[in-house]
């Protein structure tokens, strides 16, 4: 069957996150999802907020509807993709953040921190991420809200230039 945005999955990482890029892309392909892998792919010292810009930009183009983002911590790679308006991304470090990072604020992007967790608990948390869908309801009227703070600040930040 061919990939369609959804059932692609963008994934990218720095050097510090390089360890956990393979085997979450490994097991996303075992699931039949498809992986578009926009790096790093080595351990040079690299800059993670050009591969956050890479995956929100594939995710704002349509490329892929979900991605999964690595740095040491999950936190330097995660602020970076939350500036796009578009992206949804929480570090998580265990199922149960990744889990409800979906059913309540409808993740779009799943953080990880190579440094902190194991290859397993990145692993479950993927898994989670991957299969549970959003709640809705109330948390729809908040993260409804997380689009309209954005665009609230864009306007004026505009006026004020
Ligand atoms: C890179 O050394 C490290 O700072 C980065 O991977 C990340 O942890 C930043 O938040």
């Amino acid at each position: 069957m061919p990939a369609t945005p959804e059932t692609t999955v963008a994934i990218a990482c720095d050097h510090g996150g390089l360890a956990l890029k393979a085997p979450l892309a490994e097991a996303m392909r075992a699931r039949g999802l498809a992986v578009l892998d926009l790096g790093t792919h080595g351990p040079e010292s690299v800059d993670y907020p050009d591969f956050a810009l890479a995956l929100a930009e594939a995710i704002r183009d349509g490329r892929a509807a979900r991605g999964v983002l690595i740095c040491g911590t999950g936190i330097g790679i995660s602020i970076a993709a939350n500036r796009h308006s578009w992206i949804r991304a929480g570090v998580c470090h265990d199922a149960t953040s990744a889990r409800l990072s979906r059913a309540h604020n409808d993740a779009n992007v799943l953080a990880l921190g190579a440094r902190l967790i194991g290859t397993e608990t990145a692993l479950d948390a993927l898994a989670a991420f991957l299969d549970t869908p959003f709640e809705g309801g109330r948390h729809a009227r908040r993260v409804g809200k997380l689009g309209a703070v954005a665009a609230t600040a864009s306007a004026s930040s505009s006026q004020t230039r």
